[in-house]
C-alpha cells in the first residue's frame, strides 16, 4: 500500500513537471532546421521564405510568445509550443478532418498573417515543424481527440471560450465603452491610440498608408469574441498577463474586436490548387467579417459602438 502510495505521488509530481525546453539544438541538418523555423517565427513577414505568404505586419511570436529565454512559443500561457508537437495528429472542428502539425502551422498563415497557405513539405513548414517538435521534447504523445492544441493548455483554452462566449452574448454599448477606456489606459501606450502599433509593438487593427491590412483578419481565432478575451488575460498587457478580471478582459476584446480588419474569404488564402497540392480539410468555403463575428454572439455592431 505505502509503494503504491508512493508510486502515485511520484507519477503525480511527474505529471505535474513540465518538461524544460531542450538546452541544445539537435546535431547538423535536423539543427539546421530547427534554428530555420526559430528564425522564421521571429520574422515571419520579412524572412526570405515567408514574406510572400504574409500580407500583415506580424509574426508568429506575436501571438505565440516568447519566454524568459526569447524563443518564439516558450512562454506556458495560451499560444504555447510547448507540448504542441505531442497533440498531433489531432482533430479540428473548423477543418472537420484529422490535421498533422504542418497542417496547423500552415492554417495559421491564411487568418492570423492574413496571407496564403505554404505548400505541405517545403522547406519553411517542415522547418516551423521541426522548431515546434523540438519545444515538446519531453512531452508524452498525447493526441487531442477534441482540437489542435498544446496538452498544456486545451483544456483551459476550451473552458475559457465557454466562459468568456457567456460573458460576450450580454454586451451592451457600456461594455464597449468600458472596453476603450481600458484599451487607452492599458495597451496604447505600446499598441498605439489608433491600435496600429508603435516601434516593435505590433498592430492590432486598422490599415497603413497604402490600404494594407495591418493584423489578423476576421477568419482568426484572436478575431473571435470569446477566444481573444481568453489569449489577452493570459498575455496582456505584456508582462502583466493574469491582471485583468473576466469582464475587463471581454470589454477590452470586444472594443479590439469591433475595429476595422480584413474580412475573409477561405478561397482568396489557398494556393492555386495545381500549386498547393492537397489541402487536408473538408470545408472550402468559409467567410466572415467584423459584423459576423459579433452577430455569431448575438450582437449588432452598429449598436454595440453606438453607431
Ligand atoms: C494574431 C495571433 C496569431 C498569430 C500571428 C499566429 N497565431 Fe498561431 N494561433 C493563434 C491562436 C489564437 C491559436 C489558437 C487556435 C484557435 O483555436 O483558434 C493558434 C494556434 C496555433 C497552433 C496550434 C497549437 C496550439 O497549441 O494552439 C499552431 C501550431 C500555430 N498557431 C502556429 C502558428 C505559426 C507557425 C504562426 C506564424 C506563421 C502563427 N501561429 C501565428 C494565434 C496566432
Ligand atoms: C508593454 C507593451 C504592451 C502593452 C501595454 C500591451 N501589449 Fe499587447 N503586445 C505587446 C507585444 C510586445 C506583443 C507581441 C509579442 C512579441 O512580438 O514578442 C503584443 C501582442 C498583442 C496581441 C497579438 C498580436 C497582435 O498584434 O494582434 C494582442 C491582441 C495584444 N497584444 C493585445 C493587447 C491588449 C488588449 C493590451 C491591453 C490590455 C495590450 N496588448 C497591452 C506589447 C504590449
Amino acid at each position: 500500500m505505502k509503494k503504491l502510495l508512493l508510486l502515485i505521488a511520484f507519477s503525480l509530481i511527474a505529471f505535474a513537471q513540465t518538461p524544460e525546453v531542450p538546452k541544445e539544438y539537435p546535431k547538423g541538418e535536423l539543427g539546421r532546421m530547427v534554428k530555420l523555423g526559430e528564425a522564421i517565427m521571429n520574422e515571419t513577414n520579412t524572412h526570405p521564405l515567408t514574406k510572400d505568404l504574409v500580407g500583415n505586419s506580424l509574426q508568429c511570436k506575436s501571438c505565440h510568445l516568447p519566454g524568459n529565454d526569447g524563443k518564439p512559443g516558450t512562454i506556458t500561457t495560451v499560444g504555447t509550443f510547448r507540448g504542441t508537437a505531442a497533440s498531433f495528429p489531432a482533430f479540428s472542428k473548423r477543418e472537420k478532418t484529422v490535421q498533422t502539425l504542418q497542417d496547423r502551422i500552415n492554417n495559421c498563415y491564411m487568418r492570423s498573417m492574413d496571407g496564403k497557405r505554404p505548400i505541405i513539405d517545403t522547406e519553411a513548414s517542415v522547418a516551423m515543424a521541426a522548431y515546434i517538435t523540438w519545444l515538446s521534447t519531453g512531452f508524452p504523445i498525447q493526441m487531442e481527440e477534441h482540437r489542435p492544441c498544446s496538452v498544456l493548455t486545451s483544456k483551459r483554452w476550451a473552458a475559457n471560450q465557454k466562459k468568456f462566449g457567456a460573458i460576450q452574448k450580454k454586451a451592451t454599448h457600456k461594455n464597449y465603452v468600458a472596453g476603450k477606456k481600458i484599451f487607452e489606459a492599458k495597451c496604447a501606450s505600446c499598441h498605439g491610440m489608433n491600435g496600429k502599433g508603435t516601434g516593435n509593438f505590433p498592430p492590432l487593427w486598422g490599415q497603413d498608408k497604402n490600404g494594407k491590412w495591418l493584423s489578423y483578419n476576421t477568419g482568426a481565432g484572436m478575431s473571435k469574441l470569446n477566444k481573444a478575451p481568453a489569449w489577452i488575460q493570459e498575455n496582456m498587457p505584456f508582462g502583466q498577463g493574469g491582471t485583468l478580471s473576466d469582464q475587463e478582459a471581454a470589454d477590452v476584446a470586444l472594443y479590439v474586436d469591433a475595429q476595422p480588419r480584413a474580412s475573409f474569404s477561405l478561397k482568396d488564402h489557398l494556393l492555386p490548387k495545381e500549386e498547393m497540392g492537397h489541402y487536408n480539410s473538408k470545408v472550402h468555403e468559409e467567410k466572415h467579417s467584423v459584423e459576423s463575428n459579433f452577430k455569431d454572439f448575438g450582437l449588432d455592431l452598429a449598436k454595440i459602438k453606438g453607431e
